[in-house]
């Protein structure tokens, strides 16, 4: 597919995207109190940043888009999950998310985390079901365990750990990049990676691509960071401030808010550097990492 520019390729995108979500949550055969509660996240918006990345990493191999359908939606699944879950009283105790009330808010907190238990275990089904024209067995099986890594205890679920443990020490520099690299960086990485998988990229590019989005991830926790600081909170469509109420330990607390930009300049700058030796076509992804450090929701 020729797309005349980024909007256009995101807008594409995040249409098929959204079909795909609801569809597959639709035609699930369960209570529609649950269906409802996936739903009610999962359509209240969102960048679909991941989604974007996954597709736009196979446009840089000259690969079908379409091909990365599936997955885009099954970690989308998993992303909204950990912001259900993340939202929690008993996590960071958050009522606005995506511009909405939170999920515990509206279907209380058991249906809250029973909808972000049902989003996280139908993205592996999503996968297995991926059409056997856009994968074989043995790369769902690499899908399947690339994202299980990425989510779990030791990716997304250890750097959210170390983000609640945190709270109640001072974190070193070295502490809070683990917290970051693996609570936001390891499901982008994953992301970025899985569209390599489903394009057949060799190992040298997949840790490449793994590299650039290791910068990419970093950068992405330390700009929300900064909007958690100085965001607006119509725009951002959380609550601005949240992370001092909580006592955590952020890139502006740890180095001040200039010291921040700064890190998050370097690490854009180094997510491009690594890009660069692809060799892929990366406009589309050159794009996105430009647009994380502006970001401003
Ligand atoms: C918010 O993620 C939580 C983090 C991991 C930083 P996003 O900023 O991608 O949130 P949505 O999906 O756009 O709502
Ligand atoms: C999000 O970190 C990490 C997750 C895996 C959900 P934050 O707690 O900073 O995310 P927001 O600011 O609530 O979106
Ligand atoms: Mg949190
Ligand atoms: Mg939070
Ligand atoms: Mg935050």
């Amino acid at each position: 597919m020729l797309f005349e520019s980024y909007s256009s390729f995101a807008k594409t995108h995040k249409d098929l995207l959204e079909e795909k979500l609801r569809v597959s949550v639709n035609k699930l055969v369960a209570p529609s109190v649950i269906k409802e509660a996936m739903l009610y996240s999962l359509e209240a918006g969102g960048k679909r940043i991941r989604p974007l990345l996954t597709f736009a990493t196979l446009f840089s191999f000259g690969e079908d888009t379409r091909k990365g359908l599936m997955v885009a939606a099954a970690i989308e699944m998993i992303h909204t999950y950990s912001l259900i879950h993340d939202d929690l009283p008993s996590m960071d105790n958050d009522d606005l998310r995506r511009g909405k009330l939170t999920n515990h808010k509206v279907f209380g907190d058991a249906f809250a985390i029973l909808a972000g238990d049902a989003l996280l275990t139908y993205s592996f089904q999503l996968i297995a079901e991926i059409p056997d024209e856009y994968a074989d067995a043995s790369t769902k099986l690499a899908l399947i365990k690339e994202l299980s890594k990425a989510s779990g205890a030791e990716g997304m679920v250890g750097g959210q750990v170390a983000d609640i443990a945190g709270e109640e020490k001072e974190l070193s520099l070295n502490d809070l990049e683990y917290i970051h690299v693996h609570k936001t960086g390891k499901l982008l990485e994953c992301s970025v990676v899985s569209g390599a998988i489903l394009a057949g990229a060799d190992e040298e590019k997949i840790q490449l691509l793994a590299q650039f989005a290791y910068h990419l991830g970093l950068a992405f926790q330390i700009r929300d960071d900064i909007l958690d600081l100085e965001g607006v909170e119509e725009v951002i469509g959380k609550r601005v401030g949240s992370d001092e109420v909580n006592n955590k330990g952020t890139y502006p607390s740890l180095l001040t808010l200039d010291g921040a930009k700064e890190a998050l300049h370097q690490h854009i700058e180094q997510a491009k550097t690594q890009l660069r030796k692809t060799g892929l076509n990366i406009s589309l992804l050159e794009e996105i990492t430009d647009l994380i450090e502006t970001r401003d929701h």
